[in-house]
């Protein structure tokens, strides 16, 4: 179950998407049914049902907050804790519920963590531009035909943004860029994955870039006094779909009225990605000696060790 994706938190929907219908949500292969039970808990559950297998998402929601099975009515709560079979009295509830995966809302978003029957170790290390009640946040969703990977690096790669945003944020870069310029990519670990900088011939722009893993990058845009982030949220759909949240949080022009264009600016950005990371071959990211790599390759390869030494060979 969510080969090359277990056992990880993983930011999965924004919140206003689960209304009072179930909503299907694909997370590493998997299918999930996602519904907010009568106290507006959200639960998240295996998109099958225990008895016969049905998709709980073809379903509907009872009266008490219950994801009711289409098939042959059987009853689930948001922690798929069974709550009826019908035409069995008898029936021994305690052992029939349904699959059910930890959940989270912080912020506008929710997580889920990507096991089924065993608690996480943790909670989910989010960054703070996520839940800060004090920032302005935007959204904009994408879908990609990738595999995660591609995707993900994409998001931790800074020597392409001279070349793909030429003319929104890699401007800068591109317009300092001289033909025997370098850049320097400064990678730190932290506990919760890595901050990048990069340097152009020895000069900072004052941008740093964090890996919170598996598969947030949270982008930090140097403006005086100010705070400015951009934040990829890399899901794992299907092999070879890939959903994005892009998320702008910001503490000036707050108003709401200004959301909109945070966020039309940060789905280009990403639209500007989208060609050539879908023309990447092979889909999955191959292990690093299988391509050929430069020191401004930094970041990206920080991350296929982690994919390949842990994430990728920890799944279940
Ligand atoms: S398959 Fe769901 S109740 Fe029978
Ligand atoms: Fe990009």
């Amino acid at each position: 179950m969510f080969e090359g994706f277990a056992n990880v938190w993983t930011p999965l929907v924004l919140e206003r998407r689960v209304g009072r219908r179930p909503l299907r949500v694909m997370l590493a292969g998997e299918a999930l049914v996602l519904f907010r039970s009568a106290d507006g808990r959200v639960g998240a559950l295996i998109d099958r049902c225990p008895h016969r297998g049905a998709a709980l998402s073809l379903g509907h929601l009872t009266e008490d907050g219950c994801l009711e099975c289409p098939f042959h009515g059987w009853r689930f709560d948001a922690d798929g804790a069974n709550r009826g079979v019908p035409l069995n009295p008898d029936a021994k509830l305690a052992s029939l519920g349904a699959a059910a995966l930890p959940v989270r809302r912080i912020g506008e978003l929710i997580w889920v963590y990507t096991s089924v029957g065993t608690a996480p170790p943790g909670e989910p290390t989010v960054p703070t531009g996520l839940s800060d009640p004090g920032l302005a946040r935007c959204y904009v969703e994408r879908e990609w035909d990738c595999h995660w990977t591609r995707a993900m690096e994409n998001m931790l790669d800074s020597p392409h943004l001279p070349f793909v945003h030429r003319r929104t944020i890699g401007r800068v870069y591109r317009s300092r860029m001289k033909p025997d310029s370098r850049m320097d990519i400064a990678w730190e670990d932290t506990p919760w994955g890595g901050r990048a900088r990069a340097l152009l011939d020895g000069e900072d722009s004052g941008g740093v870039l964090e890996h919170h893993r598996p598969n947030v990058m949270t982008l930090h845009i140097p403006i005086r006094g100010r705070r400015f982030e951009i934040h990829a949220l890399v899901i794992p759909a299907e092999p070879g779909r890939t959903r994005l949240i892009v998320a702008g949080s910001r503490d000036f022009a707050r108003c709401r009225l200004f959301s909109p264009l945070f966020a039309w600016m940060n789905g280009r950005i990403a639209d500007e990605d989208m060609a050539v990371v879908e023309s990447s071959g092979p889909d999955e990211c191959p292990p690093a000696s299988q391509e050929r790599s430069v020191a401004s390759d930094r970041a990206t390869l920080r991350f296929r060790k982690y994919y390949y030494d842990e994430l990728r060979s920890s799944h279940t």
